[in-house]
């Protein structure tokens, strides 16, 4: 679904965005009769509040939103986007925002629009839409919230419809719209290839075969590598999960979803870059061909692994992917995965933890977020704990006994097969509850900052 505004020249019912501190002197400068109706009404500028003006013809003359206090919107993000649902269909025109605030508004009401319909023709319930704002980049701002809703469509859409090589197709049709080459391996190439991807994939029916994805976009400029964990459906495998944790596992390749989103941005604003997209896209299946628990696997790298649960199958196919990526010339290199439990626990669904090897890209990457309210919280790549992951039989362990540190020892893992300058994201995808701009469902995390930081991190 694209996400867009109005054309500017639109007739539109002006929108007036008030906060706490110039609630008075807007009020104070609308017509008599319309102050005198916000005054009873009680309008106080609440981030999201929102009150028609009427025209003397029983239309809508001006309507008002609240921005919120600084309080407010340090709780909460996107508050202006809750008018979508609160206003009256029709056309409106946003006024009295300006820089980073109006870009949030104006992106939250697109975000806020997000529809997925796939399965369920939405009631004919016309929406109030946004014009064209001035003073931002109104086409940059489409294609962020356009991209973002691929990133939900790919997650919200049933499993049965979105296997490995649905997720290929995904990512072909996308590459089509941009221009890019994607190459797809599968079959005995993969399996003699990328041993870690096979074996976790190998026990799908063959519809939903294993297969690893290779997008390619740009020639010139440095190159950004971005790895996505493609987990169609994640079952445990033989380790295989209760319902209440397989219940959403849907969203397993919301890593996946996450870097198409992300490349998504890249190619539609031309970033002058090479941008390289690689998802390993398997099922985690039970059948009689599945991987083992204490099966020890030899990795692309070469590096042996010992499989003590089968449920710890995103690092096993991220490290195959990562190690390609650092095959020849490897730039800047960009892990999201919805990897770990235990990444959730430590900072739940709404923050994304990160992982990255040079302190100065944490830096860009934390200030990107803050700019565009897409939060992020750095997490340590905690060299103490690189004993953990070390099982004895092998090189390393994929699921250490005890789960300490469970985020942490899966970033450390993944670090081994990856290049030297790597930054990794252990996201959620998921919004488990509906807020403003993200209803329930499937949602892209660390995409919007990552995008945002690109200038600073490869001096574009
Ligand atoms: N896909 C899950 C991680 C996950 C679970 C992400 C719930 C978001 C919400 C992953 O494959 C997994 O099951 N990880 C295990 C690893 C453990 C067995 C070492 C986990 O986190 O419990
Ligand atoms: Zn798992
Ligand atoms: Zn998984």
């Amino acid at each position: 679904m694209t996400l867009a505004f109005l054309p500017p020249e639109t007739p539109a019912i002006p929108l007036i965005a008030v906060s706490s501190d110039t609630l008075d002197p807007v009020l104070s400068a609308l017509p008599p009769p319309q102050e005198a109706w916000a005054r009873r009404a009680r309008f106080r500028g609440k981030g999201g509040e929102t009150l028609v003006l009427p025209a003397a013809d029983g239309g809508i003359d001006t309507a008002l939103v609240g921005t919120g206090s600084a309080g407010e919107q340090a709780r909460g993000r996107f508050l202006v986007a809750q008018a979508v649902g609160r206003l009256p269909a029709g056309s409106y025109r946003l006024e009295g925002l300006a820089g980073e605030a109006l870009e949030e508004a104006a992106l939250g009401w697109l975000l806020a629009s997000y529809r997925f319909d796939r399965y369920r023709k939405p009631e004919e319930s016309p929406t109030a839409r946004l014009v064209a704002p001035e003073g931002v980049d109104a086409a940059r701002i489409e294609r962020v919230a356009s991209a973002e809703a691929l990133t939900r469509d790919l997650i919200n859409t049933a499993p049965a419809d979105m296997g490995p090589a649905d997720l290929a197709g995904a990512a072909q049709a996308l590459a089509e719209r941009h221009g890019a080459r994607v190459t797809v391996t599968g079959g005995e190439a993969l399996a003699r290839d990328f041993p870690l991807i096979h074996a976790v994939g190998r026990a799908a029916i063959s519809a939903r075969a294993p297969r690893l994805i290779d997008m390619h976009w740009g020639d010139a400029g440095p190159l950004l590598t971005l790895v996505g964990k493609g987990v169609c459906f994640d079952t445990g495998g033989l380790d295989i999960k209760p319902a209440s944790s397989m219940g959403l596992m849907k969203k397993d390749m919301g890593g996946a979803a996450a870097v198409l989103g992300l490349a998504a941005m890249v190619m539609g604003e031309g970033l002058p870059l090479r941008l390289r997209v690689l998802i390993p896209a398997v099922e985690n299946a039970v059948g009689p061909d599945s991987f083992r628990p204490q099966d020890v696997l030899t990795s692309r790298k070469g590096l042996t692994v010992e499989v003590n649960n089968t449920d710890a199958e995103g690092r096993l196919v991220l490290a195959d992917a990562l190690a390609l990526a650092g095959e020849g010339d490897a730039g800047l290199t960009l892990s999201m995965a919805t990897l770990t439990g235990a990444a959730r626990v430590a900072v739940g669904p709404d923050l994304a933890p990160f992982y990255a090897s040079d302190d100065a890209d944490a830096a860009a990457l934390m200030q990107a977020a803050a700019q565009v309210r897409d939060p992020l919280w750095q997490m340590p790549f905690h060299a103490p704990y690189e004993e953990m992951i070390e099982p004895g039989i092998a090189d390393l362990d994929n699921a250490p006994a005890g789960g300490m540190a469970g985020s942490i020892t899966a970033a450390l893992f993944l670090r081994r097969f990856a290049p030297p300058r790597y930054i990794h994201f252990d996201i959620y995808g998921w919004q488990p509850k509906p807020a403003p701009a993200r209803p329930k469902g499937g949602v892209g995390q660390g995409a919007r900052a990552v995008f945002a930081a690109l200038p600073a991190l490869l001096e574009l």
